[in-house]
């Protein structure tokens, strides 16, 4: 039987039941409002062993999701949270600042990465002290411009008092950073500059200049993003990184969420439609051709990100196709996980991972907040979830 059958097959055992988009939509932002923290972080996954973390990029945006869901006080909580947890590391952005041009230092050397500004927190904001490839900014550019998108949304003035010198703080470690080889939002390839990373500082930088007049960061923002079209020359859309010509389907946050490149670039059509062409598993969208992380199968979240593409462009029917994928990914109890279908792509691999670390997360948080995002995108109505009237 080949992966796509039994993919079907997967699909006819039970999968998919579910496809009401309110109510799916009110499932999700209950999973995420669940499980988030008493400190106000979000656990990236609350079953799989290795996610008991909140990750600044995925809790950037479950954060954003919520605002867009109306939940702005779960928003406001995670915001001063992560404020609470970057204002000791003024000393770490400075080190790492000071690495620039090393890149040999920053992400090629284990022994430093404990002491470099984390990827990933406890969820009591402490940072955790293990050889964790750490060497992630990506997070930090989503935390300033989720931060933003929150005060544009909650109309929130007092918070950008409380939070102000930790934004400070952090654009100008972005601003020294911004360029450096680093570890991508797969925590891979630590030796690369990443179109995707690349997205993220620039939203950062954006949102910075924004929310405190810097002209400097606004002048970085558009340094960066000459160099990301720079990537492009020639390729004839973005590549995945400075020096691998890869499709890779978070280039599409360019787009959507982070506005960097219209809908309508050619640069940035011809990545849409090379992403379908070679990340398409049965109709959800993987991370790269070459992954293997759990058989290398389709995430919500970037299934997700495409269809909000496909919304940009103005082809709202193929957006809601994506939305349909994701809606028949939840489970009967509303859970939604990272992945799907790697067992039947690459079923050796997938096997090796759960030996490893176990089944791959049934409930990833991040999963929730992408959908409820191309979701109310696609006009779907929020409403309020049991028990979590609107704040
Ligand atoms: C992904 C990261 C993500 C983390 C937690 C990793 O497998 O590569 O992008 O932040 O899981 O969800």
């Amino acid at each position: 039987m080949g992966a796509e059958a039994r993919m079907e097959r997967s699909r006819m055992n039970g999968e998919g039941e579910m496809g009401d988009s309110h109510e799916l939509i009110s499932k999700s932002v209950s999973a995420m409002l669940s499980h988030q923290s008493p400190h106000g972080s979000f656990v990236a996954s609350p079953d799989f062993g290795q996610y008991q973390y909140c990750w600044l990029r995925d809790g950037s945006f479950t954060a954003y999701a919520l605002d867009v869901a109306g939940q702005t006080n779960a928003a406001a909580d995670y915001h001063r949270w992560v404020a609470r947890a970057l204002a000791p590391l003024h000393r770490a952005m400075a080190d790492a600042a000071a690495l620039t041009g090393d890149p040999a230092a920053l992400t090629g050397n284990p022994a430093v990465w404990h002491r470099l500004p984390p990827a990933r927190f406890a969820l009591d904001g402490t940072a955790v002290l293990d050889d964790w490839p750490n060497f992630q900014i990506d997070g930090y550019g989503a935390w300033l411009w989720s931060l933003r998108e929150h005060l544009r949304l909650a109309g929130d003035d007092r918070l950008l008092a409380e939070v102000r010198d930790v934004v400070d703080n952090t654009w100008r470690y972005l601003d020294a950073v911004a360029l450096d080889p680093c570890f991508d939002v797969w925590e891979e390839n630590g030796d690369q500059v990443h179109t995707s990373t690349l997205a993220c500082v620039h939203a950062g930088l954006t949102a910075a200049a924004e929310l405190l007049g810097e002209r400097r960061a606004a002048d970085r923002a558009e340094e960066v993003r000459s160099f990301l079209f720079g990537l492009a020359a020639g390729r004839g859309r973005f590549p995945k990184s400075h020096s691998l010509a890869d499709v890779d389907a978070s280039t599409l946050w360019l787009c959507a969420p982070f506005g960097v490149v219209a809908a309508d670039d050619p640069l940035m059509s011809a990545t849409a439609d090379a992403i379908k062409a070679e990340l398409d598993l049965g109709g959800g969208i993987r991370r790269y051709a070459a992954d293997t992380y759990y058989g290398g199968g389709a995430w919500p979240v970037l299934t997700a990100s495409l269809g909000l593409y496909w919304l940009a462009a103005g082809d709202g029917q193929a957006a809601r196709r994506y939305l349909a994928w994701i809606e028949t990914k939840f489970d009967a109890d509303g859970s939604l996980g990272e992945q799907f279908d790697g067992e039947f792509l690459h079923p050796d691999k997938y096997r090796q991972w759960v030996l490893h670390w176990g089944h791959p997360a049934r409930e990833l948080l991040w999963s929730h907040a992408m959908y409820v995002l191309l979701a109310v995108a696609c006009g779907d109505s929020v409403g309020g979830p049991a028990g979590h009237p609107a704040s």
